[in-house]
């Protein structure tokens, strides 16, 4: 058994670590400044974890935070290209200088390993896919350096004070308890809830563009595997987590579309900035020096995913005395 300490964990990946490490039997620690959190992403834990609602600003609550910790699962964030660019301080605070308190508080607490929630977003646009860790980023917003940033502090952390550190590039996660509710919700959440409401979604742009559609039971078995893989073949190292398969925007709103026998089309807007036009791992990497392997595709995950969308809708009618 061993304690971990998650950063940002009443948010969507946080808190299915959270559940995972528990089952396993492991010793969990969570602190989350609830922004973009809820405590209700918690609810199947809250008996089993130290939960601390803290903000990663406040360096004397990390320092104890970090405290008996073997490993750190940072995935705390504003994790929303939009929100970058209407508000690019908050989001640096977030993301940069919270980062860095982070990795203070871990060198101080002598962490074994810190494992870092990257993101495909520093990659950008590039000439070829799929994307490969050996790229040249090209950071298209304020969000996709900050997150590039992180890693490069992660990396100098490990070369400088032997404190290892794994950046995992994560390209577009989806699954269950994903915020749904607000205009910088991810697209698949987006979709659903949308659709579950009766109304059209609508798709940024003309609908081509391509994602690695990641589902979450791939990126808890990523962070897991990137704690104990050898420190030889991972420590101050960034790895792709995708599934090395792709599909556009309109791909996708189909099989939303028929899994909820939605039957409109989507509505359209005007393509927005800082998004990239496809965006598609290369895997090869984290097999070898992870034993990394995608088990839940893509449509697999968004059964799963849309029937966890039906349940919630269908609990919050009868909480209101409605039928959906
Ligand atoms: N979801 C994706 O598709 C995706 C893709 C690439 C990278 N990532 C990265 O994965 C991580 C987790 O993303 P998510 O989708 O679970 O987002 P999320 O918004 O659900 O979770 C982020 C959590 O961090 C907390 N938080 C934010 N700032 C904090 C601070 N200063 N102190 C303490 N807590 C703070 C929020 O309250 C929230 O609970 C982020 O770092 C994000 O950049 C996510």
């Amino acid at each position: 058994m061993s304690c971990y300490l998650i950063t940002g964990i009443a948010g969507f990946i946080g808190s299915s670590l959270a559940e995972a490490l528990v089952a396993m039997g492991h010793q969990v620690r969570g602190i989350d400044n609830l922004s973009t959190g809820d405590r209700e992403n918690l609810a199947k834990v809250q008996n089993e974890i130290d939960f601390r609602c803290i903000d990663l600003g406040d360096k004397s609550e990390v320092v104890a935070a970090c405290e008996g910790v073997e490993y750190v699962l940072h995935q705390a964030a504003i994790a929303s290209v939009p929100r970058s660019i209407e508000d690019p301080e908050a989001s640096h605070q977030a993301n940069i200088n919270a980062t860095f308190n982070l990795l203070q508080g871990a060198r101080n607490a002598g962490v074994k390993r810190i494992v870092y929630a990257a993101s495909s977003s520093a990659y950008g646009d590039q000439e070829t896919q799929p994307k490969q860790e050996n790229m040249l980023p090209s950071p298209l917003s304020p969000y996709a350096v900050q997150k590039l940033a992180c890693e490069y502090y992660m990396q100098s952390y490990y070369h400088v004070y032997g404190l290892e550190t794994v950046s995992l590039r994560y390209f577009n996660v989806f699954g269950p308890r994903q915020a749904a509710d607000s205009p910088y919700s991810g697209v698949i959440a987006k979709f659903i809830q949308k659709m579950l409401s009766g109304e059209a979604p609508t798709i940024f742009g003309n609908g081509q563009q391509s994602r690695d559609f990641t589902y979450i039971e791939n990126v808890v078995k990523a962070n897991i595997l990137a704690c104990t893989a050898r420190r030889d073949q991972v420590a101050g190292r960034i790895f792709n987590v995708g599934t090395g398969k792709s599909y556009t925007l309109l791909q996708t709103y189909d099989l939303i579309a028929s899994l909820l026998e939605f039957s409109a089309g989507p509505k359209y807007g005007e393509a927005r900035m800082g998004d990239i036009e496809h965006s598609l791992a290369d895997i090869q990497n984290a097999r070898h020096a992870l034993g990394y392997m995608p088990s839940v595709g893509f449509e697999e995950g968004m059964q799963k995913t849309v029937s966890w969308y039906k349940g919630q809708a269908i609990r919050k009618a009868a909480m209101e005395g409605a039928v959906p």
